[in-house]
C-alpha cells in the first residue's frame, strides 16, 4: 500500500508551496528532498553545485529520495531533477502516489524570477533555458506520474484542493 504523496515537476511548478498546503489539508507531514540534501551537505544547493559539482548533488539527492520514500504518511516535495534517475522513480513508485505539477515555461519564469538559488537556470536567456530543459525532461515527468495537475493561473490553495480531490478518486489510495 502506498502511504505517501510525492510531488514532482519542473522548478517553479509549485511543489513546495502546494506541498505545504496539501500537508495541512490532509494532516500529513511535509518533507522536501532539497532541504534534506542541504542539511546533509551542510550548505545550500547552489554551493553544492559550485563546490562539489552536479554529480555530488545527485548522489545526495538519491539518498534523500530513498530515505523520504520510506515515510509512512508524508507529502514529499521532490527536487525538479529527481525523476531523471530511474532508481529514484522506482523508490517513489513503491511507496508514493506520484503527482505531477505542470506549468508553462512563461509561468515558470515568472515564478522562479531571477534568483540565484537554482544553478541550472543560470543563463543569459532564462526562458530559452527553461524551455530546453523542460522539453528534455517531459517524458521523465509524464511517465513517472499517477496524477497530473496543470497549475497555470490557479492559486496554491486551489491546486492543493484539486490534488486532494484526485487522491480521493484514485484507487491506489493512501491509507
Ligand atoms: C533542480 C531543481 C531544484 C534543485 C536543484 C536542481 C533540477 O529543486 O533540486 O537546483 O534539476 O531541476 P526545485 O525543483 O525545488 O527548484
Amino acid at each position: 500500500m502506498r502511504k505517501n504523496v510525492a510531488l514532482i515537476g519542473f522548478m517553479g511548478s509549485g511543489k513546495t508551496s502546494v506541498g505545504r498546503a496539501l500537508s495541512k489539508k490532509l494532516g500529513l507531514r511535509f518533507i522536501e528532498t532539497d532541504e534534506i540534501v542541504e542539511k546533509d551537505a551542510g550548505k545550500p544547493i547552489a554551493r553544492i553545485f559550485s563546490e562539489d559539482g552536479e554529480r555530488a548533488f545527485r548522489r545526495l539527492e538519491a539518498e534523500a529520495v530513498s530515505r523520504s520514500s520510506e515515510a509512512k504518511g508524508a507529502i514529499i516535495s521532490c527536487g525538479g531533477g529527481v525523476v531523471t534517475n530511474p532508481d529514484n522513480v522506482a523508490a517513489l513508485k513503491r511507496n508514493c502516489i506520484i503527482v505531477l505539477l505542470r506549468a508553462s515555461p512563461e509561468e515558470t519564469l515568472r515564478r522562479v524570477g531571477n534568483g540565484k538559488s537554482r544553478p541550472l537556470l543560470r543563463a543569459k536567456d532564462r526562458l530559452a533555458r527553461i524551455k530546453a530543459l523542460a522539453k528534455s525532461r517531459k517524458n521523465y515527468y509524464e511517465s513517472a506520474a499517477d496524477i497530473l495537475v496543470d497549475t497555470d493561473g490557479i492559486n496554491v490553495g486551489k491546486v492543493a484542493s484539486l490534488i486532494a480531490e484526485n487522491l480521493g478518486n484514485y484507487d491506489g489510495n493512501l491509507d
